[in-house]
């Protein structure tokens, strides 16, 4: 259980509640919201906090601007919300200062304003003590229900905690009870999948699902493994590594908990990076000139999928292969598909897994979603995340 006071623990009646969201949804090149589960993700907060009679002053980011830009301007995301809330929803020319302060000033029980983004200002990303303060100025209440940027201490994740009632909306509280209870008290056996180019983004989540976790299997496909490959002695020819991680792949292998990992057994090779490159299958340790690894190969996927159907706990983060590719899309696609099959619980730990079960058609299938990409990588890091930290604790 969260340890962390909720929405629910406080009266929030009539009162200014500052919510910060993680809105920084992907848009294409006319500003159009290409994916907006993040603004639905917020919905129950929202929502809970309307029917309490609140007054909603929201505030994220959008992209990572260097001061005001106009197409990371927050018009697109108020528009969207609003449609999918049903009311108006008003968006602000600024995030702080005397404009701000009396049209909330003149805000009426139920309404709903959206601060321009945050990150206009440089205070912002610098969790400037002033800037956080003025933020203050505009709520009674301070909610956090931004699990994607909890790992970063800004000032509207983490600073502005220290100067109001600080508590989690429904959305932080899943996340972190689902992904939390799922590393301290898996059901087990606990089988974790680890994919994605680079192992260097990975050694923390493999240090700690290995030592402190224990999960039972570690399947690690994806670039990543190449390194481990290489580690091995084995001749990964053209195959993308990480030649200055070789020695911690080596050292991880060679640990205790080093025989839970499990590399592919088979791969799939090809003359070229290029969706038309010639390919077939090959041992990892016979990988031809000029040839590179780019997906887990049918071997694999079967030693994967016993693995994967005997856990009573998933958690899978990265894909298997180079899945923007159709040809080297099959492992990560299979890995999607045999998640539906566990009976138990299946996490997805955000970035491109997402994208993989939601290509896979299986996304409503999985128990959950992290919305975070970053974010949930810290925390299955084991790390503590700032913007849950700050948080006030449960009496
Ligand atoms: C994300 O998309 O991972 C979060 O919104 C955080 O964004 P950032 O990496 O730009 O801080």
């Amino acid at each position: 259980m969260l340890n962390k006071q909720t929405i629910e623990d406080v009266n929030v009646q009539h009162k200014r509640v500052l919510v910060r969201v993680d809105f920084n949804v992907p848009q294409d090149e006319a500003g159009n919201i290409t994916d907006e589960t993040r603004i639905r993700a917020a919905l129950p907060t929202l929502n809970y906090l309307l029917d309490h009679q609140a007054k909603l002053i929201l505030m994220t980011h959008l992209g990572r601007p260097k001061g005001v830009t106009p197409k990371y301007k927050l018009d697109p995301v108020a528009t969207r919300l609003s449609e999918l809330l049903n009311k108006p929803v008003k968006k602000l020319a600024e995030s702080v200062g005397p404009e701000v302060e009396s049209a909330v000033k003149a805000m009426q029980p139920g309404e709903i304003v959206l601060l321009e983004n945050v990150r206009f200002h440089p205070e912002e990303e610098k969790n400037d003590p002033a800037f956080a303060a003025q933020l203050a100025r505009l709520g009674d209440i301070y909610v956090n229900d931004a699990f994607g940027t909890a790992h970063r201490a800004h000032a509207s994740t983490e600073g502005v905690a220290h100067y109001l009632p600080a508590v989690a909306g429904y959305l932080m509280q899943k996340e972190i009870e689902i992904m939390g209870g799922a590393l301290s008290q898996p059901q087990r056996p606990f089988v974790a999948i680890l994919g994605g180019s680079k192992v260097s983004d990975k050694i923390g989540v493999i240090e700690n699902l290995l030592n402190v976790v224990k999960v039972d299997q570690l399947l690690i496909g994806g670039g990543m493994a190449n390194t481990f490959f290489k580690a091995m002695g084995y001749d990964v020819a053209d195959s993308l590594v990480e030649n200055d991680k070789l020695e911690m792949a080596h050292k991880l292998l060679g640990e205790e908990n080093g025989t839970k990992i499990k590399l592919p057994v088979d791969v799939v090779i090809a003359d070229a990076f290029s969706q038309d490159a010639n390919y077939r299958v090959s041992t990892p340790d016979a990988v031809e000139k000029g040839w590179r690894i780019m997906d887990i190969g049918p071997l694999a996927q079967e030693e994967f999928r016993e693995y994967i159907l005997k856990a009573k706990t998933v958690i899978w983060n990265g894909p298997m292969g180079v899945f923007e590719m159709k040809p080297f899309a099959k492992g990560t696609q299979a890995i999607a598909h045999y998640m539906t099959q566990v009976q138990g619980t299946t996490i997805i730990g955000g970035g491109d897994s997402v994208a993989a079960v939601e290509q896979a058609g299986v996304a409503d299938q999985m128990s959950h979603i992290s919305t975070g990409g970053g974010a949930s990588l810290e925390f299955l890091e084991g790390k503590n995340l700032p913007g849950i930290a700050a948080l006030n604790d449960k009496k």
